[in-house]
């Protein structure tokens, strides 16, 4: 099976390629992933209307672990070697995506030709929203998880100029005691649909929705 890992950007379909569109127009099934507490995928409502209408749709929920879902991908795979699928992407596929979790399971138990379709990251909707460069001549970015540890946080917010937190809910653990070395910050949420709000970094996080991120800037 050729396996297209197609990035849909982060929610508005306005920002997918045009490679993503020509391939989506054409596949036989998607494989469409379902996060946090979701209960349609999101990227699945992105692409949505460029699917054929006989296009078989395959729901992943990734509450379950990478063992199964790799099953129900080769499952697939098997059965029809000779199609083209989708396995849709959140914003861009390398990125903090657990396709190539999923894909060194499937890779074992059926035989798939991996292409990738790039997409637009979050981060980058946000600077661009804010109008806001994410670095300028000689400084430094740097992306993390919400999840990373103190320590790792701490030594990483120290040394960049610009540090953009993905998987932001997780930093509710963490107290802003970090933060005081950044002079700007803002937390995005649902960035590029329709309840997206961008709003200046509280002193104290409350809940923060899973598609959220921090953006921090030193200067
Ligand atoms: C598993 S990561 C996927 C990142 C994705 N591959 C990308 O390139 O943007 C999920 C995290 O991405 C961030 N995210 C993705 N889409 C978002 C959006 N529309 N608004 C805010 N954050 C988003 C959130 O931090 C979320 O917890």
């Amino acid at each position: 099976m050729r396996m297209w890992v197609v990035g849909t950007g982060p929610g508005d379909p306005k920002l997918l390629t045009l490679l993503a569109i020509e391939v989506l127009q054409r596949v036989k099934v998607v494989f469409a992933p379902l996060m946090g507490s979701e209960s349609s995928s999101r990227a699945y409502q992105v692409v949505q209307s460029y699917l054929s209408p006989h296009c078989r749709v395959v729901n992943l929920c990734f509450n379950e672990d990478f063992y199964e879902l790799s099953q129900i991908v080769a499952e697939e795979a098997t059965k029809y070697p000779s199609e083209e699928a989708a396995f849709l992407v959140i914003g861009d596929p390398t990125l903090y995506s657990s396709f190539f979790r999923i894909f060194s399971e499937v890779e074992e138990k059926a035989a798939l030709e991996i292409k990738i379709i790039p997409g637009i990251s979050a981060h980058q909707v946000m600077s661009a929203h804010l109008g806001v460069p994410l670095a300028q001549g000689e400084e430094i970015v740097s992306i993390i998880p919400g999840t990373a540890s103190k320590e790792q946080t701490k030594i990483l917010l120290n040394n960049s100029d610009t540090c953009v937190i993905y998987k932001a809910a997780s930093l509710l653990k963490q107290k802003s005691l970090y933060f005081e070395n950044f002079s700007r910050g803002w937390v995005g949420e649902n960035l590029s649909t329709n309840c997206e709000k961008i709003y200046p970094l509280p002193k104290r996080l409350l809940h923060l929705p899973y598609f959220s991120l921090a953006l921090l800037k030193k200067h």
